[in-house]
């Protein structure tokens, strides 16, 4: 009898155990970029950053599409401390430059050639839907790090980036197969991450808290579009009160974050969408205030009353006016402004459709035990009271949720 042996080096075995590996690093990366898009001033990092977050969360669905093929339950920790470790301190960077180059300029580099690697070592066709993910994971990683590339090159690396290349050290690297080298003591400059409970932004912005909140009330079709899409280019704070959700809720089910981290993407693009529109109309769009209060005052309620605020407050009451401006773009020949808001809508109509798909098992999460339709109602009364009257009231006695 012949027996065969295969050049492949990994087997069926050790593939489960690679891929777990990846899936835990794909998904602790989104996670820390949730924690951090509040905290992160830089206005174009901060948009970039709800695409990274998003496409990693892509990754993390690839995989676990794979993985619920070979193993159950597909989500499984990697039984690894050292690599847990790793992606647990990767969040308690001294800064957001920090925090960035130790995923981009460590972690991810390392992650992407252990793709190459394992592409080339699995068996081709008995493993091909591992290699497809792969495929299309290399994709967006290597943009990954063109983005860094081109985002950090003012940061020269320095402790923090070392610090966190040694702890990829000790677990063996991202497969875990190299020698794995002596544990590193944390570094002076590690900052334990604390929950933002305020939206940071860069120094180009001046931040009024006028008309924050209240219903645009202009006569004047131009003067109510332009503060529209003025509006647009603060949706970052809505980006960044679903990755707060995020990073708050770290037990959902993973088709929670996965909903969630496109949630987030979306609300960076509407930003993006309004800061393009006020720049073919000639304007820029660092010269509106950001009303950043907004951001500081849902933070002060627990997660699942954010989330009810967002997506039960405004993105359930924005259709009627966006209606309304639609017409006035058909009338008025505005090609542009009509196809902008379109997408917007369809994205809200998903927004919408997430809040109550979700609210139920978050409200469970966060200790709220009542009728989900009597949580709704109140704390829609609540928006009316807190948001629409523009008043955004921060109370004294609700402290941030804690994890
Ligand atoms: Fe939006
Ligand atoms: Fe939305």
């Amino acid at each position: 009898m012949q027996i065969v042996s295969p050049p492949e080096e990994i087997n069926f075995a050790h593939n489960k155990q690679l891929l777990n590996r990846y899936r835990f690093i794909e998904y602790e990366t989104l996670r820390i970029l949730a924690a951090w898009l509040p905290a992160t001033a830089n206005m174009d990092w901060k948009l970039a950053m709800g695409r990274l977050l998003w496409e990693d969360a892509q990754h993390v669905q690839y995989l676990y599409q794979r993985l619920r093929e070979i193993q159950t339950p597909a989500f499984r920790p990697p039984g690894d401390d050292a690599l847990e470790h790793l992606m647990d301190e990767a969040l308690h960077a001294p800064t957001a430059v920090d925090m960035l180059a130790g995923l981009f300029r460590v972690i991810k580099p390392a992650l992407v050639d252990t793709y190459r690697w394992h592409r080339e070592q699995t068996f081709a066709n008995p493993d091909a839907p591992t290699l497809y993910a792969f495929k299309h994971i290399l994709i967006d990683e290597e943009t990954h790090l063109d983005w860094a590339e081109g985002a950090l090159a003012d940061h020269a690396p320095g402790e923090w980036e070392n610090y966190i290349a040694e702890l990829l050290g000790a677990a063996g690297g991202v497969s875990g197969r190299e020698e794995r080298t002596e544990k590193p003591a944390q570094p002076a400059c590690r900052k334990p991450f604390e929950c933002p409970v305020d939206a940071a932004r860069d120094s180009r912005f001046s931040l009024v808290n006028r008309d924050a909140g209240k219903r645009v009330t202009a006569t004047d079709h131009a003067t109510q579009r332009l503060r529209d899409f003025e509006s647009y280019s603060q949706e970052m704070l809505a980006a960044e009160t679903v990755a707060l959700i995020i990073h708050l809720s770290p037990d959902m089910p993973w088709a929670f974050t996965y909903d969630s981290a496109r949630h987030c993407y979306d609300e960076t693009r509407h930003c993006k969408l309004g800061i393009e529109w006020l720049a073919h109309h000639g304007l820029d769009y660092t010269d509106v205030p950001q009303n950043t209060l907004i951001f500081t005052w849902r933070s002060q309620y627990d997660a699942a009353t954010q989330y009810c605020l967002l997506t039960m407050g405004n993105e359930t009451h924005a259709f009627p006016h966006r209606h309304e401006q639609m017409a006035a773009y058909a009338e008025t020949g505005d090609r542009l402004s009509a196809q902008f808001v379109s997408y917007d809508m369809a994205d809200e109509r998903q927004h919408v459709a997430f809040g109550h798909k979700w609210l139920p098992a978050l409200m469970a999460q966060h200790g709220i035990d009542r009728p989900v339709d009597e949580f709704i109602k109140e704390t829609v009364a609540l928006w009316e009271q807190e948001y629409m009257s523009g008043a955004l009231p921060i109370h004294e006695t609700e402290a941030p949720e804690k994890l």
